[in-house]
């Protein structure tokens, strides 16, 4: 499985880097996860330009330039013998020495980029939906960065594991945020509603598609704040990453959300979605 690390392409396997690497020591860095469909990225260029935004919020300079990020991508996924791959992406703020908090003035970012096989949601699962519990946002107040830092999330994530279920649904201060590694959508009365980009959420690639689909199809859709209890009322509950695509969640902790089963505004999103990548 041929990776890229720091100017070299070589088997994964192979690849080191040194454990004064402030990736390992501070997770001070920033990533992405891009999916690719029968070896064509999907949406390359909104994750490049979230790649730098991020790499600005935490002011690492980027190493490349756009078209040279997608050079890269593009000798990555040309080297695997998979059609569908999930890239991993990943810049830190390299290796100094000694340990200190404080950037150091001279940096030589690291940077590695990996394929995995991408495996998109079985037909059943998104028939039968998935299930989901909630937790208060333990999270920081720049969430909006695509950082490595993710003590946080790996917490919030596990909880879902333990409890049997596929996500964990973040409220803060009462109102919705997001889930543990996706985004979430309420549709209530007919309406989509997502809850409004800020510092508190990562706004994902497929969040900012599913609301321009939505857009595209005339479904009535609205961007702003959303209640802890619209969300329990909510008709339909919507998941959405670039690996998860679209997911209808019928349970959130002990109460059936709606009908039980995937709504159909979600069944329209996910047909428009399906239609969108192809
Ligand atoms: N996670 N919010 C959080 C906290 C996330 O970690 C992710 C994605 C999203 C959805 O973003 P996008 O639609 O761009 O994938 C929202 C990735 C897939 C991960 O950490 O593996």
């Amino acid at each position: 499985r041929t990776a890229y690390l720091n100017g070299q392409f070589a088997p994964l396997d192979t690849l080191q880097v040194s454990v004064m690497d402030r990736g390992f020591l501070f997770g001070d860095g920033v990533y992405e996860v891009i999916p690719v469909y029968s070896r064509q990225p999907f949406r390359l260029t909104e994750h490049l330009k979230r790649l730098e935004s991020s790499l600005a919020a935490i002011s690492l300079p980027s190493p490349y330039t756009q078209a040279h990020w997608a050079e890269l991508i593009k000798t990555v996924v040309a080297a695997q013998d998979f059609d569908d791959q999930s890239i991993y992406l990943q810049i830190t703020r390299g290796v100094s020495w000694p340990r200190n908090h404080v950037m150091p003035a001279e940096v030589m970012p690291t940077v590695l980029i990996y394929a995995d096989t991408l495996i998109p949601p079985p037909a059943a699962l998104i028939e039968a939906g998935v299930t989901a519990v909630s937790a208060s946002d333990i999270r920081w107040l720049r969430c909006n960065i695509k950082a490595t830092s993710l003590l946080a999330n790996v917490l919030l994530r596990q909880m879902a594991v333990d409890a049997g279920v596929a996500e964990t649904v973040l409220f803060r201060d009462g109102l919705l945020i997001e889930g543990a590694s996706s985004n979430i959508f309420v549709v209530s009365q007919g309406e989509i509603l997502a809850p409004p980009p800020s510092h508190l959420m990562l706004t994902g690639i497929t969040y900012d598609l599913i609301l321009e689909l939505a857009r595209q199809h005339g479904m009535p859709h609205r961007v702003c704040e959303i209640t802890e209890q619209q969300v329990r009322d909510a008709d339909e509950i919507w998941l959405t990453s670039s690996s998860k695509e679209v997911q209808a969640v019928i349970r959130l902790d002990d109460r059936v959300v709606g009908q039980g089963k995937p709504g159909p505004v979600f069944r329209e999103m996910h047909c428009h979605y399906q239609q969108f990548k192809r």
